[in-house]
């Protein structure tokens, strides 16, 4: 049986949190040059609107973790999926997340691009589900807070099902 959805934040509510990141972003970004890593497949869609916003050089790349197997609940255990940028020595980084939920992985993508000597080491997240955080992350750039509740929509999967849907929804009711 399909799970429920209900509706979260409409797409023009997503629009206008997409926008303000992008006038922060330009702000800081300025004449940098940052490279934004885009942690895959989540953020996708959250990562070609804010782009798009965004109006000085920049560079990107991607980069496949995972810590989700079926299901709704973390695992714990974050792997780096082979094919890592390896070229961030020196370099602005702004990692782009579609949500940081227990923050375990978001914290290991930290330190693993940490210990590779960036010029500086950024955090921009669509949405933040604080109420769920176990390590502490600094999140520079936030969107949406959401609820203690599982997300899709927007890029944002449940069991790689939802990413295709313009506004965010809760699963169930
Ligand atoms: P964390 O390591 O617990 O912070 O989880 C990070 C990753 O888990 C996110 O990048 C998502 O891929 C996935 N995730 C966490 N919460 C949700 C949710 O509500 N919906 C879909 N994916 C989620
Ligand atoms: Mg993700």
């Amino acid at each position: 049986m399909e799970p429920k959805l209900s509706l979260l934040f409409a797409k023009d509510e997503i629009a206008a949190a997409v926008i303000r990141l992008a006038a922060e972003i330009n702000r800081d970004y300025r004449d940098k040059n940052p490279l934004l890593i885009a942690v895959l497949k989540g953020s996708f869609v959250f990562l070609a609107d804010l782009v798009r916003q965004l109006d000085f050089p920049l560079e990107i790349e991607f980069i496949r973790l995972s810590s989700y197997g079926k299901g709704t609940e973390s695992l714990g255990a974050v792997k780096m999926a082979p094919g890592a940028p390896s070229h961030i020595k020196g370099r602005h980084l702004l990692v782009i997340e579609d949500i940081i939920d227990t923050g375990l992985t978001a914290a290991f993508l930290l330190d693993y691009l940490g210990r590779k000597k960036p010029a500086s080491l950024k955090l921009c997240s669509l949405t933040d589900k604080a109420d769920r955080r176990r390590v502490l992350v600094n999140i520079d750039y936030r969107g949406l807070t959401v609820p203690d509740k599982f997300i899709v929509g927007y890029g944002i999967d449940w069991d790689e099902k939802y990413r295709n849907l313009p506004d965010i929804y809760a699963l169930g009711q």
